[in-house]
Formats: C-alpha cells, sequence, structure tokens
C-alpha cells in the first residue's frame, strides 16, 4: 500500500532582498520524504539548505510553491496549528545550539512533552534519550556549562523526545567529533529503520552510506547527487 510522504515539497522557492536586489535563496525545489527513509542534503555554506529546512517545517513562508508535512498542507496554516504540529510530529534539531539557556539540560530535553501535553514527568525517556547521546551525567547542569558539540547532542535529544514522525535536521554533527557524528547518524539510522522519517542536512560526507537518497543544493537549486 502507497502512503502519502511524510514531507512533500512541490517546486517550493524562497525569495530573499538585499540592498534592495531580489534573489531567489531557494528556487524550484522539489522534494519528498517517505516513511522510513533517510533522505541527505548536500550542499556549500549559503546554498539555501537551511532555507529550504525552514521551510519543510513551517517555520518560513515559501514565496512559491507548496510544503505538506505529514498530510497537512502549510499554506494558510495558522502559526498556533503549525507550531503544534511541529511540536507533535517533527523532530527539528535547527542550526545552532538552540536550547534555552534558563533551563537545565534535562528539562531543555523533555520540554516538548511538557509543550504538547503538559507531561511534567516524562523523565526517564529524557535521561534515556540524553544516555543514548552520551549526556546523563549532564542531566542537571545548565547550557552555559557545556560545549558546543554537547549543546548539540541535546538539541538532538530533544527533538527526538516526542518520537516525531519525521526528524529534520540542519546539520546535526556541526562540531561533534567522528565518533559522536556516527553515533548521532546511527540514531537517526535506527529510526528511519523503525518507520521514522528523515530528512538532514550535513557536510558530512562519512554519513553518506547511511542515507537512502542524496540530494545536492547548488545555488537555491536541488538536485539528485551526483557521485
Ligand atoms: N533573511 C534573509 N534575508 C536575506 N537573505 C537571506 C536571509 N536568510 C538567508 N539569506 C541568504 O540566503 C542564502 C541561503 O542561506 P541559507 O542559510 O539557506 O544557506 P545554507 O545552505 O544553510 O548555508 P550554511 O551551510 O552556511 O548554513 C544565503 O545567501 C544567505 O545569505
Ligand atoms: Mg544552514
Amino acid at each position: 500500500m502507497m502512503t502519502a510522504p511524510l514531507i512533500d515539497v512541490k517546486r517550493v522557492g524562497k525569495r530573499y532582498e538585499r540592498g534592495g536586489r531580489p534573489f531567489w535563496a531557494v528556487k524550484g525545489a522539489t522534494l519528498t520524504v517517505s516513511e522510513g527513509e533517510f533522505v541527505t542534503l548536500l550542499g556549500r555554506s549559503g546554498s539555501g539548505k537551511s532555507t529550504l529546512l525552514n521551510m519543510v517545517v513551517g517555520l518560513l513562508a515559501p514565496t512559491e510553491g507548496t510544503v505538506t508535512l505529514c498530510g497537512q498542507a502549510l499554506a494558510g496554516m495558522s502559526d498556533e496549528a503549525a507550531s503544534a504540529l511541529r511540536n507533535r510530529a517533527v523532530g527539528f534539531v535547527p542550526q545552532g545550539a538552540g536550547v534555552l539557556s534558563t533551563l537545565t539540560v534535562l528539562d531543555n530535553v523533555r520540554l516538548p512533552a511538557y509543550l504538547s501535553a503538559g507531561v511534567r514527568e516524562e523523565e526517564g525517556r529524557a535521561l534515556e534519550l540524553l544516555e543514548a547521546v552520551g549526556l546523563k551525567e549532564l542531566a542537571n547542569q545548565y547550557p552555559s556549562a557545556l560545549s558546543g558539540g554537547e549543546l548539540r547532542r541535546v538539541a538532538i535529544a530533544r527533538a527526538l523526545m516526542n518520537r516525531p514522525k519525521v526528524i529534520v535536521a540542519d546539520e546535526p554533527t556541526s562540531s561533534l567529533d567522528a565518533d559522536n557524528a556516527a553515533m548521532v547518524v546511527d540514531i537517526f539510522k535506527k529510526l528511519a529503520r523503525g518507520g521514522t522519517g528523515v530528512l538532514m542536512v550535513t557536510h558530512d560526507t562519512s554519513s553518506i552510506e547511511q542515507s537512502d537518497r542524496l540530494f545536492d543544493m547548488v545555488g537555491g537549486v536541488l538536485s539528485p547527487h551526483e557521485a
């Protein structure tokens, strides 16, 4: 039986203006990610990868084209509805640290559970996820006491908290050493085997063999990766 893709991006474009000059950061991007698929996006700095991911998760409105996420069209959806969908069904790892400095590591990881269902507990799951990314001992620390790579891993654990149907990760392995990077890709790979859809941006070519499909982004244009 064919099921609808978890991510369905059709001819999406984003036009920006800088110094009075418009340009397309993303042009005509078409992409699907289905259940159990691990899709990787490669591309140079400034090529439009984050712009595309932010449109996929509904944080940025496309100039043209459509995005359907977990069967729901994002166009015209209210901010509240989009945040609720993101929190419930999408594990988003934004570029950069993106953790809340006023919360401990543990509370950062379990925040999605609290936001979606008001579930304060879930300590057990949050600790399991921290253990999976090698940070259990740091559960009670505040982000200011963590390294860049440790903060990346907190953001990854947090993205997995609500057992998302789809993971959208923007350079999740940046600032990680080879072992930790491999561990993160391994976690994503296992989740994909269990049916989760994964869309990951990376510069790390060692993760290429783990993915089912690879795309290149060049000057805002997405195309299947040429080996
Ligand atoms: N809000 C904005 N206004 C104008 N231009 C922008 C804006 N956001 C991004 N850009 C430009 O759009 C292009 C694509 O940016 P984007 O962040 O998507 O690149 P990227 O591929 O994610 O790069 P990196 O690998 O460095 O993260 C860049 O030229 C960037 O400077
Ligand atoms: Mg980026």
